[in-house]
């Protein structure tokens, strides 16, 4: 089921969200419904506070960029780690619709977490895989991509 995607400036979207203490049928829910939301919208990263949902879960999938790009989801995510070296590259978000602009982050991560199984899940991801996840954790802790952008980059359409 296709949810509502909150828009900033939405005060929700600034709210650092809530761990998740119990995988159940509700959570598995919300992580089907966060995955037609996000390709119904042609994103390739969603988090459940964008949908107003106060739970750390983020769903991915960055096939359309980078073809070896599988969906994931991730409940509880946290940064463990991160490698190389830092890298301003283009985003977007759909919460911020039209904007686009360049955020410095580190190429790859170290991701924990776990599957929507409730199975603990590492992870290194870099390039699009690993952009998008530190977005996406961004959102959980209520941060923007506009928060980080570097202000002459910033487009509008
Ligand atoms: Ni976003």
């Amino acid at each position: 089921m296709v949810r509502d995607i909150l828009a900033y400036p939405d005060s929700f979207l600034s709210k650092r969200a809530a761990p998740v203490s119990k995988i159940d049928e509700q959570l598995k829910k919300l992580i089907r419904d966060m995955f037609d939301t996000m390709y119904e919208s042609e994103g390739i990263g969603l988090a459940a506070t964008q949908v107003g949902v106060d739970k750390r879960v983020i769903v991915l999938d960055v096939s359309p960029s980078d073809e070896s790009g599988v969906p994931i989801a991730l409940v509880n995510p946290e940064i463990v780690g991160c490698d190389g070296p830092d890298i301003a590259a283009n985003e977007g978000c759909l919460s911020v619709p039209g904007v686009t602009g360049e955020v410095v982050r580190p190429e790859a991560v170290l991701v924990q977490g776990m599957n929507e199984n409730g199975e603990p899940v590492m992870l290194r991801a870099g390039g699009i895989l690993g952009r998008a996840i530190q977005h996406e954790i961004d959102h959980l802790d209520g941060v923007l991509f506009i928060d980080r952008i570097q202000p002459s980059s910033a487009t509008t359409e």
